[in-house]
């Protein structure tokens, strides 16, 4: 019997595990699949709610991190799961995205001499500012076995000198969860909460620290969305991070009345927000591949993207963090002016298969 922890941290994790978890309890005879939740991400809202709709178990350690700098939260990270890894001496350590948590066990695993693979291996932004670039930089260079969700990643990957051997071109496994869940985010009632039953709407989330921990970014933000709500209603669920900056900067007052502001919103409830959108504006990475695969109009405002087939095959507009271009751009969009896109390779619900079945081979 195999021994395989999966590491989750913050809220763009879970969507990624689950469907390896599902697919892990088809081979229990052959693997202990146990997770391990950093507590990077905590609140019921960031976190909870997440593990009760993806139907995962609760996790077999929680590390309780919370936050902290990006040193303090790393370090802690690294305390305690090294601590996890020296008791259970697991034979594969999975690892998914970007966020610290990624970047953290990698380490620990790596040092300890426990084989790591990367789930979402080989996204370049080149944008060293950005503390995911970092992550995904140190994670790849230290994996065993390397999961790529687009070609670009290949080609990145291949670049950065990556041995052919440790990489597996396999798809986006977050869809797997989107197709997993289709009837459930069907059957959601938030358009009814939220009256958006018969109106079309503009779904808006905002948490890069490039876009939010300024003043000048948020207020240039807050402006956007309200010319926008002159024209549609918006729907802005606040992530904690832009909510606090809100109130430090006092611009939580200031939004037009067609403006539905909301706590973080569950992951069933988000993505029906998702498919009857008319246009999301967004500088979330996993929502431009969402969209991509569900064909929604996204503007992301960010000058740069670590996922670039959203933006050449798929309904993704990379607008850099110029509102005033965001504007116009959504604007277009609203009047009708669609950008059409395709669903990419391998982005077909089966990625987690493909991935268990490669690991059932090399471990
Ligand atoms: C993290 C990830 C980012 C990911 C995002 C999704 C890193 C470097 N960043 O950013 O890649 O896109 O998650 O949300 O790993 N907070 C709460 N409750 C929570 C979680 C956070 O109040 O459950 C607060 C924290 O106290 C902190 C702020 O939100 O002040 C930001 O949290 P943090 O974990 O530092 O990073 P995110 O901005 O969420």
């Amino acid at each position: 019997m195999k021994k395989i922890i999966s590491v989750v941290g913050a809220r763009p994790n879970f969507m990624k595990v689950a469907p390896l978890h599902y697919e892990f309890l088809k081979h229990t005879d052959r693997i202990q699949h146990l997770i391990c939740h950093t507590g990077q991400h905590f609140d019921e809202k960031m976190s909870k709610i997440f593990f009760d709709e993806l139907e995962l178990p609760e996790p077999d350690f929680y590390l309780g991190v919370g936050s902290g700098s990006h040193a303090e939260q790393t370090a802690r990270i690294m305390l305690a799961f090294e601590k996890v890894l020296l008791t259970e001496n697991p034979d594969l350590v999975i690892v998914v995205g970007d966020v610290n948590s990624t970047m953290a066990c990698s380490i620990v695993a790596s040092k300890l001499s426990v084989k790591v693979a990367h789930v979402e291996a080989g996204l370049r932004s080149f944008d060293r500012t950005m503390p995911e670039e970092l992550n995904r930089l140190v994670t790849d260079v230290l994996a065993d076995y390397l999961f790529v969700s687009e070609k670009s990643g290949l080609r990145n990957l291949k670049n950065e000198g990556i041995s052919n051997d440790k990489i597996f071109f396999v798809g986006n496994v977050m869809i797997d969860s989107l197709v997993r869940f289709t009837s459930k985010i069907d059957r959601s009632e938030i358009l009814k909460s939220l009256d958006l039953e018969n109106s079309g709407y503009v779904l808006v989330t905002f948490h890069r620290p490039s876009n939010v921990d300024s003043f000048e970014s948020l207020k240039a933000l807050t402006n956007l969305l309200n010319r926008i709500a002159i024209l549609r209603k918006v729907v802005f669920p606040v992530h904690p991070r832009t909510h606090k900056n809100l109130m430090n900067y006092n611009l939580a007052d200031i939004f037009n009345p067609n403006i539905i502001i909301t706590e973080p919103i569950g992951y069933i409830d988000f993505q029906k927000l998702t498919k009857h959108a008319e246009l999301i504006i967004t500088d979330s990475g996993g929502i431009q591949e969402e969209t991509t695969y569900l064909g929604v109009q996204c503007i992301t405002v960010r000058d740069s993207t670590e996922r670039p087939i959203t933006a050449e095959v798929g309904t993704n507009q990379l607008i850099g963090a110029d509102f005033q271009k965001v504007e116009t751009t959504a604007l277009e969009v609203l009047n009708g002016n669609i950008k059409n896109g395709n669903i990419p390779e391998l982005w077909d619900g089966k990625t987690a298969e493909r991935i268990i079945h490669t690991i059932l081979e090399k471990i």
